[in-house]
């Protein structure tokens, strides 16, 4: 119950008390959450920005349809793709399988063959919904640990992503910005954190076929 009670208790925060910061240790909570997220054939084509930097968040502002949640929490998450998933990126990812598990050659070949000969075929616009999605898994996984560590966090998509690319240099880092996330701790005067969840009936939204 304690995990449906967290998820009750969240919601998306709108005003953040800026004077309160996430502690470090809760920090390396959410680190681990996203990389243990899992993804879509292990190949994490993804990447998390933490950003503590007031300024930083003061000039990704108007970028955000000025949505002061941006500027006012503890820290800014900025969910990335990477833009380069080519062969060169689906072989390290075995390499690391194999450092890890000492998988021999035999076993992991055919399913290195498969994957590279599966993206080959892809559109680059197939690639990045793909890795997109697995943006969106990371960050309903974060979103949930958020709420188990009682941190306050609000999901958005509303952001222009060629002004975070510019304003955060990601060029440089291959990524292409696809979700944000302020987290921090609710202001009391967050009238949003009062208001009933609305949510559809269970039965309206679970089909049980038995
Ligand atoms: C993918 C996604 C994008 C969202 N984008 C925004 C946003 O840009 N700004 C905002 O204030 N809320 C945003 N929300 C919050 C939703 O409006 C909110 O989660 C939904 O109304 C349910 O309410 P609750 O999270 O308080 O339970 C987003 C939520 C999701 C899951």
């Amino acid at each position: 119950m304690k995990t449906i009670e967290a998820l009750s208790w969240r919601y998306a925060t709108k005003k953040f008390d800026s004077s309160k910061l996430v502690e470090n240790k809760k920090l390396e909570k959410i680190k681990n959450a996203f990389n243990l997220t899992p993804t879509s054939y292990g190949l994490q084509p993804i990447k998390l920005i933490i950003i503590q930097n007031q300024d930083l968040k003061n000039k990704l502002l108007p970028y955000s349809y000025n949505q002061n949640q941006i500027v006012d929490a503890s820290h800014l998450l900025v969910f990335c793709i990477d833009n380069i998933i080519d062969k060169e990126f689906i072989l390290k990812n075995f390499d690391l399988i194999k450092s890890v598990r000492n998988t021999p050659d035999e076993i992991l070949n055919p399913y290195k063959d498969y994957l590279v000969n599966h993206f080959n075929q892809l559109s680059s616009e197939e690639i990045i919904e793909w890795a997109t999605n697995q943006a969106y898994l990371a960050m309903g996984n974060v979103l949930t640990v958020s709420a188990l560590e009682k941190i306050d966090a609000c999901p958005m998509e509303g952001f222009i992503p060629e002004k975070f690319t510019e304003i955060l240099g990601l060029e440089q880092f291959d990524l292409t910005p696809v979700l944000v996330m302020p987290i921090g701790y609710r202001d009391k005067k967050d009238e949003f954190s009062s208001m009933k969840k609305v949510r559809k009936p269970l039965e309206e939204v679970i089909i049980e076929m038995n």
